[in-house]
């Protein structure tokens, strides 16, 4: 059989794992596809840079245009990020008859329904298995091996770099600010880690997971959103306390008939498979009917498993099999939607920490404000003050404020976010407070 041809867009860090294996690993990739799989062009913006991985002379070059048009090449991998250039790059690679490979999740977020329409005009096939997870093969996964199932609720932790500074925040006591910092030195981080930070990266995650899990299009837009830089390593002490680690945690679920969707720091029950995923892992709980719970968990991110999700793609589609089952799945379908549960009607517990003036009547006012709401009190944690001295029964405008945090039994979104609205008028408040759901 002749070989398969392959173009590749980006030779950074993905692109630099991906041409590693194909050139590498010729042999094995050439036994597991049934037919040799030669890398014939790697596009960079300089091409004169020295590169981390060796290329025979020729390979590496700055013309996109004329690796797509080579009527040699079969697929084009796209692994150089960005949103505009790269739905270009592919829009035209797929018009040219060109099947495509994509690690890009914010390109699929902002532009899939028009790549995928591209691909099926022209009768050609997109793998993604890279853009979800890094190196965790949960598109093939909830696309394939659960076919069998009607999906009805995923649980995830998406995003490594948050896993990692929550888990080190929780170990170390260390402030959120200086875990950031040692993380960007350890290669875990970005230089600007805010999508990662504030949920932008696990929400796109997530929508794409959801559209081919339950056929629906949403948008990171449509539901709750709240990144961990407002939590403290005190948050997560409370959480120990109670029984629970805090992750960042991507949610859907599918009850009666309509879709719940957040992605939010949550208190996780400490003995359950998702709060013990530490460092820069991630895990995907996908729940079918027929199956039960599965779980897959690993390497989120990084050069050699992000490499793997692309080239297993590359192999897939150099044996045929990926243009069999990408037009026949649908997975990018545009079946009827699920109406999603307005956020206001989304039923949790809440954890809160407050800082309030250590006085008397204050676990009364917050009480008396959930229970206006009909939010009852699961439990309160309010550690001794530290020690005054003389002053035991100091006048009003030195009492010390102190943490204060309540967990609360269910109650819906908009239940607490009306007590929220009381809560900014009560006097003994101090600052913001910090709340986040329970997952039971
Ligand atoms: N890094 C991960 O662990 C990871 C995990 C999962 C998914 N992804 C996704 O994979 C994609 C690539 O990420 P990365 O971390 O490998 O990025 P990266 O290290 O910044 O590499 C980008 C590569 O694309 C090339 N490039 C950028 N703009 C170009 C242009 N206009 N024309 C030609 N080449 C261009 C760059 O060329 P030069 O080298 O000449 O600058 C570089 O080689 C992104 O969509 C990302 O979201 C990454």
């Amino acid at each position: 059989m002749r070989p398969f041809h392959v173009a590749l867009i980006g030779l950074g860090t993905v692109g630099t794992g991906v041409a590693k294996l194909l050139v590498e690993h010729a042999d094995r990739n050439a036994r597991r596809a049934g037919r040799s799989i030669v890398l014939k062009h790697v596009i960079v913006r300089d091409a004169q840079r020295r590169r981390g991985v060796a290329l025979v002379n020729g390979l590496l070059h700055s013309d996109v245009a004329h690796a797509i048009e080579d009527p040699e090449v079969d697929a084009i991998v796209e692994v150089m990020g960005g949103t505009d250039l790269a739905r270009r790059h592919l829009l035209a690679a797929l018009n040219a008859g060109k099947d495509v490979v994509t690690a890009n999740k914010a390109l699929l977020c902002v532009h899939g329904d028009e790549i995928f329409a591209a691909a099926k005009r022209n009768g050609r096939t997109v793998c993604f298995e890279a853009a979800v997870a890094g190196g965790v093969p949960v598109i093939a996964g909830v696309g394939q091996s659960l076919s069998g199932n009607q999906i009805t609720g995923i649980e995830a932790i998406l995003n490594g770099t948050s896993n990692y500074i929550l888990t080190q925040m929780s170990a170390t006591g260390s402030a959120f600010d200086d875990v950031v910092k040692e993380a960007q030195a350890l290669g875990y981080a970005e230089a600007d880690p805010t999508m990662d930070i504030d949920g932008t990266d696990a929400a796109q995650k997530l929508a794409i997971l959801v559209r081919i899990a339950f056929g629906t299009k949403v948008q990171p837009a449509d539901f709750v959103r709240q990144g961990i830089d407002t939590l403290e390593a005190s948050d997560l002490a409370y959480a120990a306390e109670l029984g629970y680690a805090v992750k960042l945690l991507a949610r859907a679920k599918l009850t009666g008939g309509k879709l719940e969707l957040h992605v939010q720091p949550t208190l996780v029950r400490r003995d359950r498979p998702l709060a013990q995923v530490d460092g820069a892992r991630n895990m995907i709980a996908v729940d079918g009917d027929a199956v039960g719970t599965v779980w897959w968990s690993g390497p989120g991110a990084g050069q050699m498993a992000t490499a793997s999700a692309v080239v297993a793609d590359v192999i897939d589609l150099a044996v045929g099999r990926a243009q069999r089952t990408f037009p026949q799945l649908d997975l990018w379908g545009d079946g009827a939607p699920v109406p999603l549960l307005p956020i206001e009607n989304i039923r949790r517990r809440s954890y809160f920490r407050f800082n309030v003036e250590d006085r008397p009547h204050v676990v009364a006012d917050i009480a008396d404000v959930l229970g206006r709401h009909e939010i009852s009190l699961a439990s309160i944690i309010q550690h001794e003050a530290p020690d005054l001295g003389e002053a035991d029964d100091p006048p009003q405008e030195m009492h010390p404020i102190v943490p204060l945090v309540v967990m609360t039994h269910r109650a819906t979104e908009g239940q607490v976010r009306a007590a929220e609205a009381e809560f900014a008028r009560l006097s003994a408040l101090r600052g913001p407070w910090v709340r986040m759901p329970v997952a039971d």
